[in-house]
């Protein structure tokens, strides 16, 4: 193979050993410029009455990943307080945030939630027991509320565990709560200005031009004062060759459209709003790993790297597929997938990581096989570069199992730097809240 760059960013496989050198291996690699192109794509997604874009940072919470994201002009959906604490550590005030979580704190994190709900976060009501637990609150400062759905719709998730709009899901208000909860507003004078739907992280657009017709008709039947209805997140990234991207001019056209006749129906102009995260930075990211390792056996071949299930959890959890590239020690490009289809001159390994666990592996079956990846056969020494892990990655995994250390993270700026954005965690870190105590 003598190309030199590969993925969706273009990586250029000669930065790859000089990465591993200066910062040892595993890392995690992002890409800005390809962070902002993506966000600058969903900012021109074409809409009726206005678009507002925000990032769902569990996707990614880096404090220079969420910078990047908010520079470029999207505000955030954050899951938990400390996500939001942890945006407003990194520069974001509150009030370009809004919280989608499934619990009202109590105690000292109650006084922190109203505290930044004071200062602008949005709060999103995912259940009648929220509504019952923020209402005083809410009505002592007249805030204006967003609700989420519960739609009862599946299908919205590429797997039944990303699925958030199914009977199996509990996310948001049931639909049939919804006027419960309508009338329990009205009578303290309470709005919802905003209804909000996430059906979960797919991959079928018709799924999500669906979600659009339904919601905008319980917008219709039950939120007279809604100004603002999202849409959610859910816009695919096509991590693997032959998987499809969602089109995003062609899913905003038609919510345009949609949002449109809405007003001519009722005379009442929705501003829309988009809430992805794996858009947003999936394939930004890369991690590189080296191979300490190499067995042929007659069964399968492996190759065993120094970073697995710790870092990247999508395979065990989902089942997901992310794409191989294999590069020498010297910087040469052996074999990527996502740029080739296979040849007779590959082989078949399965790619594991070092924790001790049969599904630690980049690939693995429904029922938990692992599965060869077809690469060019490299040297103990060489690297195994698994792309589409700038989304639910670092942000997501068993990091610690086995006691191995989160790996530094590092950015490619726009300039093309190679710039550290996060330590490799100390070996203290990882016993710092053990006390030491007589039994
Ligand atoms: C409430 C909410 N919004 C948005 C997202 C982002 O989804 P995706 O990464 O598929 O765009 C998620 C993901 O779980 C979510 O739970």
């Amino acid at each position: 193979m003598t190309m030199k760059h590969f993925g969706p960013t273009r990586l250029d496989a000669t930065l790859i050993p000089k990465i591993a050198q200066q910062w040892g291996t595993p890392v995690y690699l992002h890409d800005q410029a390809y962070i902002e192109n993506s966000c600058q794509q969903l900012l021109d997604m074409p809409n009726a009455f206005g678009l507002h874009v925000r990032y769902a940072m569990k996707a990614n919470s880096d404090r220079t990943v969420l910078r990047v994201v908010t520079n470029k002009g999207l505000d955030l959906d954050c899951s938990s307080i400390n996500e939001a604490a942890r945006a407003f550590a990194a520069g974001v005030p509150y009030a370009r945030m809004m919280l989608t979580t499934q619990e009202v704190p109590s105690g000292e994190e109650r006084e922190e939630l109203e505290e930044m709900i004071r200062a602008g976060l949005k709060y999103n009501v995912c259940s009648t027991t929220q509504f019952q637990l923020i209402a005083e609150f809410a009505k002592s400062i007249n805030l204006d509320l967003s609700m989420r759905v519960h739609p009862g719709a599946t299908g919205g998730g590429e797997s039944a565990t990303r699925d958030t709009g199914s009977e199996y899901s509990c996310f948001g208000v049931h639909l049939n709560d919804v006027p419960t909860v309508k009338a329990m507003a009205d009578k303290l004078g309470l709005r919802f200005t905003q209804v909000h739907v996430h059906i979960g992280s797919g991959g079928d657009p018709d799924k999500w031009r669906q979600n659009i017709d339904r919601e905008l008709g319980f917008v219709k039947s039950y939120f007279p004062d809604a100004t603002t209805v999202s849409f959610g997140g859910g816009l695919k990234v096509a991590r693997m060759p032959g998987e499809k991207q969602a089109d995003i001019a062609s899913l905003g056209a038609y919510a345009a459209q949609r949002v449109q006749e809405f007003k001519e129906a009722t005379g009442r102009e929705l501003q829309m709003e988009i809430e992805p995260g794996t858009f947003v930075v999936a394939n930004s990211g890369h991690i590189i790993t080296r191979i300490i390792d190499k067995k042929l056996t007659n069964e399968l071949n492996f190759l065993i790297v120094d970073g697995g299930m710790e870092l990247l959890t999508r395979p065990l959890l989902y089942g997901s597929e992310h794409p191989i590239a294999i590069v020498r020690q010297d910087g040469t490009l052996l074999s990527s997938e996502y740029d080739c289809k296979p040849t007779a001159a590959l082989k078949s390994f399965g790619i594991v990581g070092r924790c001790c666990e049969s599904g630690d592996s980049v690939r693995l079956d429904n029922d938990g096989n692992i599965v060869p990846v077809l690469i060019s056969e490299p040297e103990i020494g060489d690297y195994v570069v698994i792309g589409g892990t700038g989304a639910y990655s670092e942000s997501m995994s068993p990091e610690n199992y086995n006691s191995h250390r989160k790996p530094p993270a590092v950015m490619k700026t726009r300039s093309s730097e190679l710039v550290l954005i996060r330590k490799k965690q100390d070996r203290e870190q990882l016993t710092q809240n053990e006390l030491d105590v007589k039994l």
